[in-house]
């Protein structure tokens, strides 16, 4: 099973007992109102988690998720911990030691004996007979959600919406507990009353309620058993990461080598991560190597023995990154020789820089389209206008192309005064990239002739541009100092698509687009007009397409009519 398939397996059956502890927590809440409240809620609880479909759920998904955590406990090495992995795992191995006893005197009870408890008989055995169990009770609900907890945090904390909803998950994550302890208290207060009236105690504390003496005798026999058999898998399992550390030490080993010449000697089968770690390189590894983040990731510049091909699971990383072909997840790599690696993250990343960015921070080289927008006459406006009003028309039309750059799905990214510079691809396959890059053409010519509508009372002359739109492998990535850095496309793109859009003014034309950008985009293109142009600094000639007016790119593309985009200046 590859590393995907039990990443999801631990993530479902960690949520399948995320909801049981969650039901269980506000039946205990429900202590608040009264205890028939509870046992009410209680009826909900058994028809959800007693039923053929709720038990299998239930008992499937504790023993799926704790042989799980063995896996981790095995295959994790001892410096790749954070404190707060560290601290879920001991967490979530305590669980079943702790929820044994409980297991065994309900739900094996009722298997084995048909005895049928419910809050009375459980709060009189935790209040009156057995206090320790109470406190027992109360330390497996915070340790289980805690856990639970942990798990949900490492789980959303790469999304784009961790930042919205975490103030709510919160106060969940605070709240729930506090209500069921207090209704856990509540009810546990109003027993130690009922307990001293007789009719109560004949209705709930009858022996097949609460079990015979020998029944007990035997559920307890089974449950240190049950006990043992955990403790014995936990002990197993560190005793497997010793013969395997063993192992590994004796099966030879390999050099991994990064930039600077700094180099570190590890066993075989070691990730490079496991290998950065080791040797104290720093090296980003947000979702602690479990093949989520990208963040890991590095370019293989070297390597002396078999590099194994990455899993459907890395692949589906890097495919989602648009990872070049010698990229890979460091924490999935384990190199069978000697390699030398480029990490292409900085050691600082952060998962506020994650959520917030979507383009590569180092540098990497892949496909992009650039398109190169300039507006024509800005010159001649600044010498016959306020400078308040240039800027103000400056601004619109920047504005107008950049909205419509963004719908088309690309990026704008740096501004140039009366003109920008914009990439697609940064996210998306060649061919995805090459048709953004042609719509956003029509786009503009959309945006700026509405914008000329608007502007026309004014300026007395519609807006003039030209753009020029090329794309090639280039390399993307941030440039300058830690809080100043600036995103770049470096490449034939930027330099192409620049002089391209130099070239509609001998065109006379408002676009040009080279014509493998026209191809690969899938669009039907060819009414566009061809030429062949000698391009300086090129030796090949380029064929490029004209475009005289943008507008007309709309029913060109047959794109349906959008809404407006510019409003009339107030
Ligand atoms: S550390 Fe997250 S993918 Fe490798």
């Amino acid at each position: 099973m590859g590393r995907t398939a039990i990443h999801r397996l631990r993530l479902s059956t960690g949520l399948i007992l995320l909801a049981y502890v969650t039901t269980h927590l506000v039946n205990h809440a429900l202590g608040n109102v009264s205890l028939r409240a509870m046992a009410d809620g209680l009826i909900v609880q058994r028809w959800i988690w007693q039923g053929v479909i709720g038990t299998a759920a239930l008992y499937g998904a504790l023993i799926v998720h704790f042989l799980l955590g063995l896996r981790a406990l095995y295959e994790r090495r001892d410096y790749g911990w954070r404190l707060s992995e560290a601290l879920q795992l001991v967490l979530g191995l305590l669980v079943p030691f702790l929820l044994m006893n409980h297991i065994f005197v309900t739900r094996i009870a009722l298997t084995q004996f048909d005895i049928l408890k419910g809050y009375p008989q459980e709060l009189t055995s935790f209040w009156v007979k057995s206090p320790h169990l109470g406190v027992q009770q109360v330390a497996v609900l915070i340790v289980a959600w805690a856990h639970a907890c942990l798990g949900v945090y490492f789980w959303l904390r790469i999304k784009p919406v961790f930042t919205r909803i975490a103030p709510w998950l919160t106060a969940v994550a605070v709240l729930l507990p506090v209500l069921a302890l207090l209704g856990f208290f509540e009810a546990g207060r109003q027993v130690l009353d009922l307990v001293h009236d007789p009719a109560w105690r004949a209705a709930n504390l009858a022996a097949w309620q609460t079990g015979t003496a020998a029944q007990n005798a035997i559920l307890l026999t089974e449950r240190n058993a049950a006990i043992l058999v955990v403790g014995g898998m936990i002990i197993a399992t560190l005793l497997l990461r010793i013969l395997r550390d063993l192992r590994e030490a004796r099966g030879g080993s390999i050099r991994v080598t990064y930039p600077q010449g700094r180099s570190v000697r590890v066993p075989i089968g070691f990730s490079v991560l496991q290998a950065s770690l080791a040797a104290r390189v720093p090296h980003a590894s947000l979702c602690g190597g479990r093949a989520r983040c990208s963040t890991c990731r590095i370019r293989v510049i070297a390597g002396s023995g078999r590099i194994p091909a990455p899993s459907a699971g890395e692949r589906a990383v890097l495919e989602r990154v648009g990872a070049g072909p010698l990229v890979r997840l460091a924490c999935q790599l384990r190199p069978e020789g000697d390699i030398r690696v480029v990490p292409l993250l900085p050691p600082h990343y952060s998962f506020e820089m994650m959520r917030r960015r979507s383009w590569p921070q180092s540098g990497e080289e892949r496909f992009v389209v650039v398109l190169v927008a300039d507006m024509r006459d800005s010159s001649r406006l600044a010498e016959t206008r306020l400078p308040f009003d240039t800027v103000f028309v400056i601004d619109r039309f920047v504005n107008a192309v950049s909205t419509a750059v963004t719908e088309a799905g690309g990026r704008p990214n740096q501004f140039t005064g009366d003109g920008l510079l914009a990439v697609f691809g940064l996210n998306a396959p060649p061919a995805e990239a090459c048709r953004q890059a042609v719509l956003a053409v029509a786009l503009i010519g959309r945006s700026v002739a509405a914008l000329n509508q608007v502007l026309a009372a004014e300026m007395g002359m519609p807006i003039r541009f030209g753009l020029g739109v090329h794309g090639s492998n280039a390399v993307v990535g941030e440039v300058g100092l830690a809080d100043t850095r600036v995103f770049t496309t470096l490449g034939d793109a930027a330099n192409g698509a620049s002089r391209m859009e130099r070239l509609c003014k001998d065109y006379g034309c408002e676009a040009v687009i080279s014509d493998a950008v026209c191809e690969a985009s899938g669009l039907a293109l060819d009414a566009l007009p061809r030429h062949e142009v000698a391009l300086r600094g090129r030796a090949a000639a380029l064929v490029i397409r004209i475009v005289d007016r943008t507008e007309d790119m709309a029913s060109l593309l047959a794109l349906p009519p959008s809404r407006r985009l510019h409003r009339a200046p107030s």
